[in-house]
């Protein structure tokens, strides 16, 4: 298995195997990490929510530089992973805000992205 060390280029996934708008989960050494394209540019960020960890490939929301977590509408900017909301949903009865609080505010790790040949690569 590939070794992970810090500060390199590391292949992620084919250009082929995304298209503008969509996203998917893939494993690059031994981090998994959240691949997409908005508005034809590629982003990375944790695969896993911040808040209770949820993967943000199955049913995040990507608009205005957002990422929205579907489980209780946390948000952060795909530009720096910027806390933008914590936990918001459902407003009533208060149970987002509740769960907000079982975890502390984090912000999001964002990937650089590149393509090299056929490939997206992320550095970490
Ligand atoms: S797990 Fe994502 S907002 Fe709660």
């Amino acid at each position: 298995m590939l070794e992970i060390k810090d500060g390199k280029w590391r292949n992620a996934l084919s250009v082929k195997k995304l298209k503008n708008g969509k996203k998917k989960m893939v494993t690059v050494g031994k981090k998994m990490i959240l691949i997409g394209m908005q508005n034809d540019q590629y982003f990375a960020t944790d695969a896993l929510c911040r808040h209770m960890r949820w993967p943000l490939a199955w049913g995040a929301k990507v608009e205005d530089d957002c990422i929205r977590c579907p489980l209780h509408q946390t948000t952060h900017k795909i530009t720096d992973g910027e806390l933008v909301e914590w936990s918001p949903f459902p407003l009533f009865p208060p149970y987002g805000k509740l769960v907000g609080k079982m975890s502390r505010e984090k912000n999001l790790t964002i990937y650089e992205t590149r393509v090299e040949d056929t490939q997206i690569q992320v550095y970490f």
